[in-house]
């Protein structure tokens, strides 16, 4: 019995692209027939790196993996999800801290897009504490980023440097 393709988004700023989205979008892959990484665009006035920047970068590291795709989105996730036949939105919690913001995301998407159901995964245990804002903390105060961020990313901060 054939069924419609699954197709999930895991949609976010990715400013920068971190080793805990990587994990996320790999898991995610593995779930669902094709992952859609949507990244926001228009939002932070001064991004770190500009959404084509962003797109480059994750087009680079899931280059070998069919089933993840990159694109951009403006505008409202549901709209969004329902022009890409979207089912599912994958988010990812680290910590109880991260809880209060997704589950009022998940439930006002819901109230918006009543099919379209919200999926949260773990990271791996190591990416815990990882966020962008801290990579972009941390790279702004000439520390180290090696290991938190894919080495496409690295490259792209060493320059900027
Ligand atoms: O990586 P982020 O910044 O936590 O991602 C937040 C994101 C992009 C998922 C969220 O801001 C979003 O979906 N924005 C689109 C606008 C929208 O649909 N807002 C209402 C849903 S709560």
């Amino acid at each position: 019995m054939s069924r419609e393709p699954r197709i999930a988004l895991y949609p976010g700023s990715f400013d920068p692209l971190t080793n805990g989205h990587v994990d996320i979008i790999e898991r995610g892959a593995r779930l669902f027939d094709r992952i859609i990484v949507a990244i926001l665009v228009n939002r932070d006035k001064t991004p770190l790196f500009t959404a084509a920047e962003r797109v480059e970068i994750a087009r680079e590291v899931f280059a070998h993996d069919p089933n993840v795709e990159i694109d951009t989105f403006g505008g409202l996730l549901v709209e969004y999800a329902q022009r890409r036949e979207a089912s599912v939105i994958v988010r990812g919690l680290r910590a109880v801290s991260d809880f209060e913001y997704e589950m009022q995301m998940a439930l006002m998407n819901r109230h918006l897009s009543p099919d379209l159901e919200t999926v949260f995964m773990m990271p791996g245990e190591a990416y815990t504490y990882l966020s962008s804002r801290l990579v972009k903390e941390v790279f702004a105060l000439g520390g180290s980023v090696a290991g938190l961020v894919p080495p496409a990313v690295e490259r792209r901060l060493l320059v900027k440097r």
